[in-house]
């Protein structure tokens, strides 16, 4: 205890040190900067998240956190448990307290316009994180994973772990929150791939809901889904017909239609569970895939995704530009926004422990 505590000791002193070390070796940088540009030394950048629900929220603010800590920032990190009022009083709160840069990853991508036009305003720059916001001319930089490709590769997988039998296979499909502009980049990605298998009759969604509305679950929230899985098992799959894979965008999702699934017979040795997908790579969901229940997840690396945007937000902080990878596919209502896409990877039984433990996101014991 007392060792831990004279650790913590040294480290806030080592922590003042680099601060001040940095604050000096910046004032040259700023000095130089363009007029007008934000003073970086110690700038307080307003980081906010969604939910502390799913675990990997907790993961990318805590990385953006620290990251941005070690480069001298001082951050403040909000979470606002889905609650739409919260999030904007968040980000109006970090406005009022001189925030110098937003990085956002908002639960309804279009409900803080008017939030940013207080930051732009003040000449605040906001990074939207992992998620685009909607709506607004005053979103400068996007850092994300290639969303389409996610969908790709869930539908991909869905497909393989079908096998390589004739079919016709039954499936269903959910899809994840209207008010998140990713969950249609998912949906979009993933019928790429299986529209067209639909239209051979190589796979049938038996519940004839193929939309993007009637598979959408608000909020991402697992109880939906559950109770929309367990309607489409009783309404649909009557008279002994089975479903056989079900495209899940994300991990607490694919929990809870597991939980339908198992609850309605399936997940034994006479009726083994759907070939079931899901996304983030979640603990939960990876000690299912190990134990063969969930088939896959799309592992998005977190760590990697904070990096680059502390990237970005230290380069704009700095008067700079960061660098961006796509500057045509995220058109936000209102501008294109210039991103920096990353590529997903999809994890299943065959590759969890390279990606995921070899590469040190988990460790052996977590998975156990
Ligand atoms: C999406 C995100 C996914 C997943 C989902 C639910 O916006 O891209 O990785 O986390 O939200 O939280």
């Amino acid at each position: 205890m007392k060792f831990t505590r004279g650790i913590a000791a040294l480290a806030a002193a080592g922590l003042v040190l680099t601060l001040s070390a940095c604050g000096s070796s910046q004032k040259t940088a700023d000095q130089a900067a363009a007029p007008g540009t934000a003073s970086a030394a110690g700038a307080l950048v307003g980081v906010t998240m969604p939910t502390k629900s799913s675990e990997r929220w907790i993961h990318d603010g805590d990385n953006i956190k620290s990251a941005l800590e070690k480069l001298g920032y001082k951050v403040d990190l909000q979470y606002a448990e889905n609650d739409i009022p919260t999030q904007v009083n968040q980000i109006e709160n970090q406005i009022t307290k001189g925030a110098k840069l937003l990085v956002i990853a908002s639960i309804d991508g279009t409900a803080i316009t008017t939030q940013l036009q207080e930051a732009a305003d003040k000449k605040i720059p906001v990074i939207a994180y992992d998620r685009l916001i909607r709506n607004s001319p005053n979103v400068d930089y996007y850092a994300t994973f290639d969303n389409f490709k996610v969908g790709v590769e869930q539908a991909n997988s869905l497909v393989k772990g079908l096998g390589t039998g004739p079919g016709p296979f039954n499936i269903e499909l959910f899809a994840g929150s209207p008010d998140d502009n990713n969950a249609t980049f998912f949906f979009n990605g993933a019928m790429s791939v299986l529209k067209p298998l639909m239209d051979s009759g190589k796979l049938v969604v038996k519940s004839g809901q193929t939309d993007f509305a009637r598979a959408a679950i608000l909020r991402w929230d697992p109880a939906t889904a559950q109770r929309r899985m367990e309607d489409l098992l009783t309404k649909t799959y009557t008279g002994g017909a089975k479903v056989a894979g079900v495209l899940s965008p994300y991990d607490g999702l694919s929990i809870g239609i597991l939980s339908a699934l198992k609850s309605n017979g399936y997940g034994t040795a006479g009726q083994p569970y759907a070939i079931v997908t899901g996304q983030d790579a979640e603990v939960a969901s990876v000690k299912s895939i190990i134990a063969g229940e969930q088939y896959s997840t799309v592992f998005k690396d977190t760590r990697i995704l904070a990096d680059t945007t502390v990237k970005m937000a230290d380069a704009v902080l700095k008067g700079g530009k960061p660098e961006v990878n796509n500057t045509t596919d995220y058109d936000n209502g209102k501008k294109v926004v210039p991103s920096f896409l990353l590529q997903p990877v999809t994890v299943d039984k065959a590759n969890y422990q390279k990606e995921l433990v070899d590469s040190g996101y988990y460790t052996a014991g977590q998975l156990k």
